[in-house]
């Protein structure tokens, strides 16, 4: 029996390189965004992929949408007959001052980062239920507890987010579905051109990872269901600072993002 995976935001970046390997060790993955074509060419990729490999199913579907998540959960088990590990990937940033930034951008990374892994975790846990067991992975950031001006929006998000892991890994528990919070600090994708709010600039100083990396990571993750995963010293020591020294992390964050 193959295992499949559920990813929302397969379409560019992290989400779609977990697709890829993902289908490299052999699992089966649908693969959730709004833009068809990019779905079309990720399809075509993973069907150039050495056999044996897993094979995709692209489904449209808004992460802001519940019934457009539970019609997407419903062509994978139609598809697949099952529906194993759900990667909580889809995501958007934000840059401004919150208080004079445009309400519909705010509203929108609220609705995307927040509401949308509700609605994923939601649509997902009834169809892992019928197998008795499941795996969510949500792709939080480094950001989650770290003093953010100037993108204050997005990492009050991601605590959001990482806070609910971490609850409802225990409601989740007797019915044997795991729950991950993976911690990702910056990488190369196209997070930065579809921010929202004010400029492009990416933050200086600290280093960025191929998506790949955190594709591997998140495939791991997947084998071995740990509770929380920090792929890099200096994501763990950006962590480590805001929680000893946060005023000098805030200081440092505000240069970086102003
Ligand atoms: N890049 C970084 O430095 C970094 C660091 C920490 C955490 N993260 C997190 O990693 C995750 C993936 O981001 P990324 O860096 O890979 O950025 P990305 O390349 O911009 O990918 C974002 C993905 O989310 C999808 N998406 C956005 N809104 C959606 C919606 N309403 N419905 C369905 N899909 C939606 C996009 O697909 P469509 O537009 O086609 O729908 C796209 O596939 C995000 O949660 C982000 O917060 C990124």
């Amino acid at each position: 029996m193959t295992a499949v995976a559920f990813i929302t935001g397969a379409s560019s970046g992290i989400g779609r390189a977990a697709a890829l390997e993902f289908a490299r060790q052999g699992i089966h993955v649908a693969g959730i965004a709004r833009r068809s074509q990019r779905l079309s060419e990720l399809e075509a990729e993973i069907n150039q992929l050495p056999a044996p490999h897993g094979e995709f199913l692209g489904v449209v579907a808004d992460v802001t949408d519940p019934s457009s998540l539970a019609d997407a959960v419903a062509q994978t088990v139609e598809r697949f007959g099952r529906l194993d590990i759900l990667v909580a990937n889809a995501g958007l940033g934000h840059r401004g001052v919150m208080v004079d930034a445009e309400w519909h951008d705010l509203h929108t990374v609220l609705q995307t980062n927040i509401e949308g892994v509700l609605h994923s975790i939601r649509a997902a846990v009834p169809a892992m239920r019928q197998n008795g067991e499941g795996h969510i992975i949500i792709v939080s950031s480094v950001s989650y507890n770290l003093t953010s001006p100037y993108t204050s929006i997005y990492a009050a998000s991601k605590a959001f987010v990482s806070s609910l892991a971490n609850s409802i890994r225990l409601e989740l528990a007797p019915e044997h579905i795991a729950v991950t919070d993976i911690l990702v600090g910056r990488t190369e994708t196209e997070f930065n051109e579809r921010r929202l709010g004010e400029g492009k600039r990416a933050g200086q100083g600290v280093p960025t990872m191929p998506a790949g990396q955190v594709a591997q990571a998140i495939v791991k993750a997947a084998q071995h269901r740990p509770r929380r995963v920090i792929l890099r010293l200096v994501d763990r020591l950006i962590i480590w600072g805001n929680i000893l020294v946060p005023g000098l992390i805030g200081q440092l964050a505000k240069r970086q993002y102003r």
